[in-house]
């Protein structure tokens, strides 16, 4: 996955990590950095597997084949919440804001003009499940919710994710 490592090596993607962990380091759970963002690139792509949808998320992306597929899966959960920090700061929704990051990477890092558009449509709708959501979105949206074990946090009371009905599911529930 040539593209995904350029994508890890990026100074601007670093960059928006680095800040991340910055604004979360007096916090001590849902951390926003690395870590969770490879979480949940692999459980997306696992969800694809699992439910034999390569195939069709190649036809329905109109993408090259299933390298191409991987790609795209790894990219949207390795930059879905890469606009965190910008919240923490202005408030800004962090799912808009970071798709406008990602936008500006993802062609530095080879992904086509329809790649990209798949990438960041998912960025954008990972909040919120919703009935028009994109193959993708949805995917990165479960993946999101499985990577956390929400129920054994000891600080789940003060969950602002759970006030925003961020959650559409419990982890281990797909
Ligand atoms: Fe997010």
């Amino acid at each position: 996955m040539k593209r995904v490592e350029l994508l890890l090596k990026d100074a601007h993607y670093i960059e928006y990590i680095n800040n991340n962990n910055e604004e979360e380091s007096a916090n001590k759970y849902c951390q926003h950095g690395l870590q969770h963002h490879i979480d949940v690139a692999r459980i997306a792509y696992i969800l694809v597997l699992e439910h034999n949808d390569l195939n069709y998320f190649v036809k329905e992306g109109g993408l090259s084949g299933k390298l191409a597929a991987k790609e795209c899966i790894y990219a949207a959960g390795l930059l879905h919440d890469i606009g965190k920090w910008n919240e923490y700061r202005t408030g800004a929704d962090h799912a808009a804001f970071g798709a406008r990051l990602a936008r500006d990477i993802l062609p530095r890092v080879f992904y086509n003009p329809n790649e990209i558009e798949l990438i960041c449509r998912a960025v954008y709708e990972h909040r919120n499940i919703s009935r028009d959501m994109s193959f993708l979105g949805e995917r990165v949206h479960r993946a999101d919710n499985l990577s956390r074990v929400c129920s054994q946090c000891e600080d789940r009371a003060n969950c602002p994710k759970r006030s925003n009905k961020e959650f559409s599911v419990t982890a281990f529930e797909y």
